[in-house]
């Protein structure tokens, strides 16, 4: 299976960012669990991380029929971009929204998901490993 794995604005700061939330795994820390969840599964990910929304948009709009499935953490995309939630449209593989912190538990302005809706499943709150599980339940999934 071939995974995109998309990573919204300031994840590139992780270890840096807001410690006691995030944790102070990197987002190359991060990038080596997945790959490394991908060896270990006979899987390859394309782990890409971007500040800018349209190059998001332009990432997923590219990997339709590219990709078997993809994780995203859009990060305070998730809260805002209804052009991300229509390019998600455009796919038709699994997606599985993560989150390191659970965003539900912050202010409330990190209530509202534009990804949950197009989202076979959430994964918040676990931490650098959400994204080992959003792995594994694309495993299941698929
Ligand atoms: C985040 C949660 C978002 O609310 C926040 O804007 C982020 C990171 C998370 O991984 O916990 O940048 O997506």
């Amino acid at each position: 299976m071939n995974i995109l794995i998309l990573n919204g604005p300031n994840l590139n700061m992780l270890g840096l960012r807001e410690p006691e939330i995030y944790g102070d795994q990197t987002l190359d820390d991060i990038k080596g669990m997945c790959a490394q969840w991908a060896l270990d599964h006979d899987w390859r990910v394309d782990f890409r991380q971007s500040n800018h929304e349209g190059e998001l948009v332009t990432w997923i709009q590219e990997a339709r029929g590219a990709f078997d499935g993809v994780v995203i953490n859009a990060a305070a995309y998730t809260h805002t971009s209804v052009a991300i939630h229509d390019a998600l449209k455009l796919l038709d593989v699994p997606i599985i929204e993560v989150h390191i912190s659970d965003p539900k538990k912050r202010e409330e302005f990190r209530h509202k998901s534009f990804i949950g809706p197009v989202a076979a499943h959430v994964i918040a709150g676990q931490g650098a490993q959400g994204y080992v599980l959003a792995l594994e339940k694309l495993a299941e999934v698929l």
